[in-house]
This record gives structure tokens, sequence and C-alpha cells, in this order.
């Protein structure tokens, strides 16, 4: 630590931080542009001017830019020096000479840094009497609106879409005082992450298009914590609501998770809220006559008719989901019973979630946080795409690479905070990043060696890995030299580094795959290295629903069609998209009663005969458990309309409407609120026993209040209804969270889940983050983070996983056609949102190029064929990186029903249509 002296006070510091970090920690003002905690310092806007003084009786002193410059120990400057003052009145100035000061109508006014930076700096007359430079607008697709006028040339954006997220197609063009920051031409912005642009931009140049569509002032909207549905890393994020509508999602900063940045998926892809697909009333098919469609009821008449059914139902099976909150599959587990729950996944998914937690609960390995992955040092990936499967953890490699060249930067003591030496002594130089796949992405441009091959021989690499490393690993004896030098290569990396990050992903559906990671994290750590490991699972709650533990999708089918059981709950689940549509068919045929609960039409829904509406994420309460392991609380950001309620609560209802009167009430039937939902599920699994320490409870009060989720400036709450009445209603009241739906209520410090908008005095952007954590950059202050629920043991001896594939062998006229994920489309939930939808490709079938040949097909040419019984038109790629022998199917909707990976006669299922068209 060293103490510095700021305007005659001593202040201690961590000397890593620059002074502009130093003082923003103390909540002393300093206003900034360029600086960023997580891009570094640039020193490119001059806003952070201070004036240094050599010692006590330096009188005069020098203008330094704090963010260039360190806080070591003794350091004494003023923010409040007149000269410092005026320099940075003068530069705002400047700044702020051809802005259009159209705040009005920008959808940054009231949330803008350049606003606030405006203000602090005390610069509130304009002198410039001339016309302003003006620049031409771009399209720049679905997500982003592009306001080049409001630009002050600070480079962030730049910075973090090419250098911090690796984005190619956006950068600055021009000299002088006339740059432009854009792309070539109008056109959507690849990059997964350009939305963040949104908040790194210090004034509205890009802003969310998708808000700009339903917009509202920022203090108009309501939110409350929740966690991105979207993927398993679980990143944290904060809905804002409005009049029913959700209008947005921010980033919420979480040190162990998400940081500052999100994926555009998890952005932009809340709209699925806001659908005119939604259910939104209680729904009952008259009679048990399917051919008539369900029909709306009175919630306590639709209770009824299905605790009816319930009651005289010869057997009950409960289907959970993936993307359902940990209290909603407790809710249907304590209502059918553990032995007729079932987890709503196929067999072959339960089982590779088993050995998942298998490995994390009896192996020495912790799994990774994205902080941790941000910090490795070697990383190697085994066939999982994340940049489409789970894209924060692609962005945290993307960090990670610099992680070995940054001892070169620590040798010659540059500070970690000063980019542009960071880049100057680093150069091109990157770490040991090893991707094998079999999709490629932009992303392997960083990867020091990829390698495309089918998920058995990315398994037998990884064996080869760990068999070279650890003592006593099985090794593979029959790889090519080619293949065996790589596996080198990497053991070698891995082995040298101080930190490494083995990762695996479920898509691929490789069980040998998870199994050879986790041989090489044992054989790591049997060297007396410290390595982690991350899991990338299918869905949000993955973890939690495998922690819970039950059957599969099989066994329930086996109960309805054995006539073990004759009535279904499905929760949350569209079933398919998880077994085969014939298979589904007859499954919800044979069952006499189907009772369904979602949030948006589907398929399954479609066969319901009760079919009861579902609350989403921002709706709701609950827990998800994170592919780490982490379980995190979302809190309901806004009462929905309609019927809907959190499945949870309607579970509740079925189990009170099922029980006779003069049966004793128990289980979930006595559930009242969400505490205890939280109660029933910490006694659900051993492992779950904590989940009651990841947010404050419903009861929790300070000084005997709720914290309210609406601003201090909310306004119009009765101008908005004055239509029906001028009387302000009463606000809704909630029995589940410490959280109120309004304004009044506890100001103070906060339990970081309780925080519904970070907002300082003077620091209205998302940059009043800042003002929420000790030292800038670090963990909230007191933070809660969500709670681990597995961690390593200690173990004598690693357990090797022996059972290694045999080398994949390419046939004469089966394809392994594979999954390959798609950021936009391969998640049920975003897909449904419309700006996402427009990022979705069409369905195409990607070949390598000598299989085309086989096949006699071209690039670019349309082929309808018959998967499963199903007709499909697809695209062709030809794609060197496609492995000979296999096909890729991205996952978007259209082709959602097909079940993969599995061998298909491609000259047959082609030959099928028989057709071949070239585009
Ligand atoms: S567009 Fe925004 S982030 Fe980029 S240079 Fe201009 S003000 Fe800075
Ligand atoms: S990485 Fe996953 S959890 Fe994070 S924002 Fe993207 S979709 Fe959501
Ligand atoms: S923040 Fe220091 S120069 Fe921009």
């Amino acid at each position: 630590m060293a103490t510095i002296i700021v305007d005659n006070k001593c202040y201690t510091v961590d000397e890593r931080q620059n002074l502009l970090a130093a003082c923003l920690g103390h909540g002393l003002n300093v206003p900034y542009f360029c600086w960023h905690p997580a891009m570094g310092s640039v020193g490119a806007c001059r806003q952070c001017a201070v004036k240094q003084f050599k010692d006590d009786r330096d009188q005069s002193g020098r203008l330094v830019m704090s963010c260039m410059t360190p806080a070591t120990n003794g350091t004494r400057i003023s923010i409040d020096d007149p000269e410092a003052k005026a320099f940075r009145a003068s530069v705002i100035e400047w700044l702020m000479v051809n802005h259009p000061h159209d705040c009005p109508v920008c959808d940054e006014g009231g949330e803008c840094h350049l606003q606030d930076m405006t203000v602090m700096t005390g610069h509130v007359y304009r002198r410039y009497h001339f016309p302003k430079r003006t620049h031409r607008n771009q399209s720049l697709g679905p997500f982003i609106r592009h306001e080049m006028n409001r630009c002050i040339q600070c480079f962030r954006c730049v910075r973090f879409y090419r250098d911090y997220a690796g984005g190619r197609d956006l950068n600055v063009f021009g000299a002088h005082d006339a740059l432009y920051f854009g792309r070539e031409q109008d056109g959507t912005l690849e990059n997964e992450f350009s939305g963040n642009l949104v908040e790194v931009c210090p004034t509205g140049v890009f802003t969310d298009k998708t808000f700009f569509h339903h917009y509202t002032r920022k203090w108009d909207l309501q939110s409350a914590q929740s966690i991105c549905p979207h993927c398993s890393i679980g990143c944290n994020t904060t809905p804002g609501e409005r009049s029913g509508i959700l209008r947005r999602i921010t980033n919420r900063f979480n040190s162990q998770v998400n940081g500052y940045f999100l994926c555009d998926r998890g952005r932009f892809g809340y709209e699925y809220v806001n659908s005119d697909k939604r259910i939104k009333r209680a729904l009952v098919r008259p009679e048990r006559d399917r051919a008539k469609p369900a029909q709306p009821a009175g919630v306590p008449q639709v209770l009824e008719v299905a605790g009816e059914r319930l009651r005289h139902a010869r057997g009950i099976v409960g289907i959970g989901s993936p993307r359902a909150s940990l209290e909603a599959n407790v809710a249907l587990r304590s209502l059918v019973g553990p032995q007729q729950f079932v987890l709503g996944i196929d067999e072959h998914e339960r089982q590779l979630l088993s050995t998942i937690l298998n490995v994390l609960r009896t192996g020495p390995v912790p799994s990774a946080s994205i902080h941790d992955a941000e910090q490795s040092d070697a990383v190697i990936v085994l066939g999982a795409d994340l940049l489409n499967d789970a894209p924060r953890l692609a962005l945290a490699l993307l960090q990670s690479i610099r992680q070995q060249p940054m001892e070169r930067v620590d040798e010659l003591k540059i500070p970690q905070w000063d980019e542009a030496a960071v880049r100057n002594a680093v150069q091109n130089r990157r770490g040991p990043l090893f991707l094998a796949g079999y999709q490629r992405s932009w992303f392997h441009a960083y990867a020091t060696d990829s390698y495309f091959a089918a998920p058995d021989d990315i398994a037998r690499l990884g064996f080869a890995v760990a068999g070279t490393i650890g003592h006593g690993a099985p090794s593979v004896p029959d790889l090519s030299c080619e293949v065996r030098e790589l596996a080198q290569r990497i053991a070698e990396a891995l082995t040298h580094a101080k930190r490494p990050l083995i990762i695996a992903g479920t898509a691929s559906g490789s069980q040998a795959t998870i199994e050879a990671a986790a041989n090489i994290a044992w054989a790591l750590h049997q060297q007396g290295k410290q390595p982690r490991l991350s899991f990338v699972l299918p869905e949000c709650n993955s973890a939690g629903l495998a922690l819970l533990g039950g059957g599969s999708l099989n066994d329930a089918f086996d109960s309805i069609s054995q006539g073990q059981a004759d009535t279904v709950i499905v929760l949350e689940n569209d079933l398919y998209r998880r077994a085969e549509q014939a298979k589904v068919d007859t499954f919800l045929d044979t069952a006499q009663t189907v009772i369904v609960l979602d949030s948006l039409e589907h398929r399954t829904a479609a066969h319901a005969d009760v079919l009861l509406p579902a609350a989403t994420g921002p709706e709701s309460d609950g827990t998800l458990v994170s592919q780490e392991c982490r379980a995190q609380r979302f809190y309901q950001v806004f009462v929905p309309d309609g019927d809907v309620k959190a499945s949870w609560r309607w579970l509740s209802d079925l189990a009170d409407a099922t029980t006779q009167e003069t049966d004793a009430v128990s289980g979930v039937a006595t559930w009242r609120n969400f505490d205890d939902a939280v109660s029933a599920t910490a006694a659900a699994a051993p492992e779950l026993a904590r989940i009651g320490e990841v947010a404050p409870s419903a009861s929790f009060r300070l000084l005997g209040q709720k914290v309210p989720r609406q601003s201090e400036r909310y306004s119009g709450r009765t101008s908005l209804i004055s239509h029906l009445t001028v009387h302000e209603p009463t606000p809704p009241v909630d029995p589940d969270s410490p959280l109120g739906f309004t304004m009044e209520g506890y100001r103070g410090p906060l339990p970081s889940p309780l925080i519904s908008q970070f907002w300082a005095p003077g620091w209205n952007s998302i940059q009043a983050v800042n003002t929420y954590q000790d030292e800038v950059g670090g963990p909230l202050r007191d933070e809660m983070p969500g709670v681990r629920l597995i961690e390593p043991v200690a173990t004598k001896a690693p357990c090797w996983f022996t059972a290694i594939p045999r080398a994949f062998q390419p046939t004469s006229h089966q394809w392994l056609l594979l999954p390959q994920s798609a950021v936009f489309g391969s998640d049920e939930l975003s897909s449904r949102s419309p700006a996402i939808t427009e990022r979705i490709s069409q369905p195409f079938l990607s070949l390598h190029p000598s299989d085309g040949a086989r096949l006699s097909l071209e690039d670019r040419s349309t082929i309808d064929l018959v998967l499963q019984g199903t007709p499909y038109r697809l695209a062709v790629h030809l794609e060197p990186s496609t492995p000979v022998g296999t096909a890729g199917l991205p996952l978007v909707p259209e082709v959602s029903g097909v079940r993969v990976p599995v061998w298909v006669d491609l000259f047959e299922a082609i030959r099928t249509e028989g057709t071949r068209r070239v585009a």
C-alpha cells in the first residue's frame, strides 16, 4: 500500500493503481473519459488532469494526467487546484465544440457520462458560435444505433471492440479533428460483444436500438438484480421495466462472473418477455377431447379441473427443466414425489451432467469462475465452441492470452494499467490457447494451435495430453505424429503455466471429451500445478437440475408407455427440442392428462390439457446454478399481467388444489412465499444446503424498510393511469423478496443483490458502479457474488478415466451429423426476440470439401433432405475445418427438432427428396 496526499489530505491506496483509480476509490471526483477499469489508460482525452507537486514546498506543481500517473508512495496532488480545474474545463469545452447538445432527444440523456463530466467540470456556458462539424450516421444492424455527431474522440469504442473483444469491423477513420468511429460501410456490427459499446461509449454515439423501440428514461425504469438465462455462464444483468414492458437489459457488475461486459445474446435476447406469443391466460381443454383447443378459464376453475385430474391420476410424472429455477424444479419434485420427477433432458445429457458433477465433486481441481478464466495463463478447450456456446467465457479467454506476455511487462516494471505501454511491450505476443473442435470461428485467429476433428479424436488428443503430463495417466498409443506432437506442445504449455485452465463442453455429446479434460486437470494437479476446470453446460440451470438428481425424459416416456402413470406435468420445457418428434407425439397422446407450465407458446404447450402461464425470469424470483456451480439469485423486476405467476407458485397452488379437505397439507402446498421455496430447496439435496446464503431473504429489512425497485426520480406514477383513475393505486405487495415495487423505502448502502440500479450523486451513468467498489475495478463493497456449491476435495491419487475412444473412422455412406452452436439461434428463449431473430442465420449443412465432392454438392447450393422423418431445406457450406466424415448442422430454430449427434446416410437423406439446386 502507499500513501498519497490529495489536496492536503492523506489517503492509503494500492500503489499498483494509477492516481485516477486511487482517487475514485476514495470517492474523490476526478472527471475522465478514455480510462476504463477493465481496459486501462491511454491518456487520450486529457480530461483527468490534476496538479502534481514534488513535495510540500513545491507551490507551482505541474499538470499531469491522473490516469497516466502511478499512485506511488508520497505522491502529492491537487484536484481542486485552479489551474487543473481550468485545464479540465477547457478540455471539455473543446470536446463539446462539435457536440450537438441534443440531450433531450438522446437516448443516453440522464445516464450519460458526458453529461456527468460536463457538470462535474463546471462547463456551463457555450462560447463557440460557428457551424458544427457533422457526420453521416451508419446503419449498424438490429442491436446498435449510431449518432456520430455526439462523439468526443475518447477511443474507448475501438479499444473495446478491437483490442478487448477481438472485433474487426469497427474502426477509427480520418485524422486530426475529423475522426469517424464506425464501419467502413453500413452494415451489422459482427462482433458478439458489440452491445457493450452502449455502456463503454461515454456519450450517445452507440445506443441500444432495441431500447429505442420502447424507450423510457433510466430513472423511469423499475429494476432488480437478474441472471441471464441464455447460456450456462450466469452473467448478472439489470433488466429495466416500465408499464409492463421489459425495456432493456444492462450489465450488472459481478467481480467473479461477468465483470463489466455481457454478450449480445444476453443483452438483446430479452424481448421474448414482451412477445405476442406469451401465454398469459390459464387454459383448460374442455373434456378430454384433444381435437378441441384449450380454452381460457378463470384461475380457480382451471386449478379445480387440474386438481381433480391429479387426484384421480393413476400416476403422475413430473418433467423438470434446465431453464427453470431450482425452486420451480423442487416444487415439481415435491408435488409428484422424487421417484416420479425426471430432469426433462434426454438420458445422454443426464449422463454427461452426472459425469461432470462427479468430476467436480470427487476431484481435486476446482471449477473456474470467469474471473479465473481471465487470469489463466494457458488454456486448452476441448470440443466446446465458446463463442457460440458460452460467449462471455470466450471474451475472458481473449484476456487470458495476455497473461503470459504480461510477465514481460512486469519485468519491465510497466504498470498493468498503462495500456499503451503494455501493448508496446507485448506487441503481437500471445499466451498459449489451444482450441480443439469441429467448427471454425474468428476466435481461432487467437489460438496458438487449432485442431479440427471429430469428437472422439478431440477426446483422444485430450487423453494424449494427460498421458504426457501425468504419471500413470493412460496414454494413447496409435496417434499420428502430427497429433502426438500437438499433444506434446499442449502438455508443455500447460505444465509451464502458473494457472492452467482446461475447458470442455457438452454440446458435442462426447463423454470421452469430458473425461479427457478431467484427466488433464488431474495430471496437472498431480504435478503440483494449480489447474482449473471449466465445463460449458447446455442451459442456464443445467447444473442446478443435475444437482437435484432424477431420471431422464426416457424414464418419463417409459412410465407413460408402460402404464405406470397417465398424467404428465411439464415444467418450462418444450419436449420437441429434446426428443424425436414421433416419440414426443406418442408420449403426449398416450398421457390422459398433460399439464404444461410455460411462458411462450410451443409445440408441447399446444398439447396441454391444462396450460398454466409461467412467469419469465424478470417476472419472478428464483435461483440458477451456473456452469461453475455458482448459485445466484434473480429477483422479480415487475408484476406481469394476465394470470402469469412464477412456476413454483403455480405448483404450490396445484398441490393445494389436489389436496382433499381431509388431507393434512404438506410439502409444496404449504409454501406461502419465496422463503419457503428456498428452505425446501436447501433441503432437497446436500449440495443445495447453502442456497439460502445466496441473497437476502424475503424477510430481510433495513431500518424496518424494504428496498425500492424504483429510483427516487421515478415519474408519472399517477399520470400513466390517469385515463383510469386520478388516484394513485396501492403498489403491488411483494411477499417474496425484500424489494418493493415502489420508489419508497431504504436508500442507504445495500447488500449487492438488492441494488436495483447503480447511482451516486453526480454519477448517473453505468460508471456509477465505481462508487460501489472499495477499489475501482475490484469487487463491490460487501459483494455477494453467489455461492459456489461444489469445492474440490483432497485426493491421494488421481482416479484416471481410461475409456479412450477409438480413432474416428469416416464411413462410405454415413456421416456423423454434429451440432454446431449458434450464438444467435441455438438458445430457445433469446431466439424468440425480434432483434436476435434478425441475426439468426439460415440453416445449413457444413461439409468438408472432399465430402461435398463425394456427394456432388457445390458450395452454397441448396439441398432438400429428410432428417429423422422431417424434411428440411438447407444451404450447403463446404468448409475445410469440418472433419471428413462429419457434417455440421447449426442449431437454429428451423432445425431444433433434429436430434444430434447422429449418424446419417446423406446419400439416402438427400436422395429421398431428390432435389438439388445451386443457389
Ligand atoms: S464513439 Fe463514443 S467511445 Fe467512441 S470515441 Fe466517440 S465518444 Fe468515445
Ligand atoms: S455469456 Fe451467456 S449468460 Fe452471459 S450474457 Fe451471454 S448468453 Fe447471457
Ligand atoms: S481519462 Fe485520463 S486522459 Fe482520458
